[in-house]
This record gives structure tokens, sequence and C-alpha cells, in this order.
């Protein structure tokens, strides 16, 4: 009887156990796949006006877009992708 149990309660924890690991496997902290496919203009338009209203890319160059960039990163929240991505759409339009 207790042999039994144990057993049962064993299957059920290896069984929960397995369930874990495959969502944490699946899921765990990636960027979804929506997320991910986002532009830079999309991105810049989503988190850069959260604060301030950001200048036209025509503003600055494009040095200091990418001096810009790692500093807003960390205010917006940002992945380092997602920054280089709006970073290249600010310098795409920046004045040299
Ligand atoms: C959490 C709030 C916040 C977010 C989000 C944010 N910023 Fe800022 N930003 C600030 C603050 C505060 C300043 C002024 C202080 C400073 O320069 O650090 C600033 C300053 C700036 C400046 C300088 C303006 C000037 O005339 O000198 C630029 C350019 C800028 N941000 C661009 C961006 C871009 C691009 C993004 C999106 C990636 C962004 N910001 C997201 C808070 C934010």
């Amino acid at each position: 009887m207790k042999k039994i149990f144990r057993s049962k309660y064993l299957l059920t924890v290896l069984i929960a156990c397995f369930c874990l690991a495959v969502v944490l496997v699946t899921n765990g902290c990636a960027e979804s796949k929506k997320v991910a496919a986002k532009s830079g203009v999309e991105l810049w338009a989503e988190n850069c006006q959260r604060c301030h209203n950001t200048p036209s890319a025509t503003s600055f160059s494009a040095d200091q877009w990418k001096t810009i960039g790692m500093h807003m990163q960390t205010r917006a929240l940002l992945t380092t992708t997602e920054r280089d991505k709006v970073v290249a759409f600010l310098q795409a339009g920046s004045r040299n």
C-alpha cells in the first residue's frame, strides 16, 4: 500500500518536472517572435516618445545617434538588438 502511494507520488513529481522543463525550454525569457520582428521605426515610435518628443533624425549625426542610443537603451529598457535597429533607423535619416 505504502509502496504504491510512493510510486504514484514520484510519478506526479516527475510529470510536473517534465512539464516545467518543457515550458522553460519553449518559453524561457526569450523575446516573442512578434517583438523580435519589430522594425527600427516601430521600436522608435513605441519607446522613444514615452518620456519626451524625440528630435528628428536630422538633428544629430550618425556618431551622435550611436552615443544617444547607448544612453537611451537603458532608459527605454531595450535589448541590444532593439537598440541597434532604432539607431540604424535614426542614422539612416541623420545629417551625415
Ligand atoms: C524613461 C524615459 C526615456 C525614454 C524611454 C527615452 N528617453 Fe531619451 N531622454 C530621457 C531624458 C530624461 C533625457 C535628458 C537627460 C539625458 O540626456 O540623459 C533624454 C534625452 C534624450 C536626447 C537628447 C536630447 C538633446 O537635445 O540633447 C535624445 C536625442 C534622446 N533622449 C533620444 C531618445 C531615443 C532615441 C529613445 C528611444 C530609444 C529615448 N530617448 C527614450 C528619457 C528617456
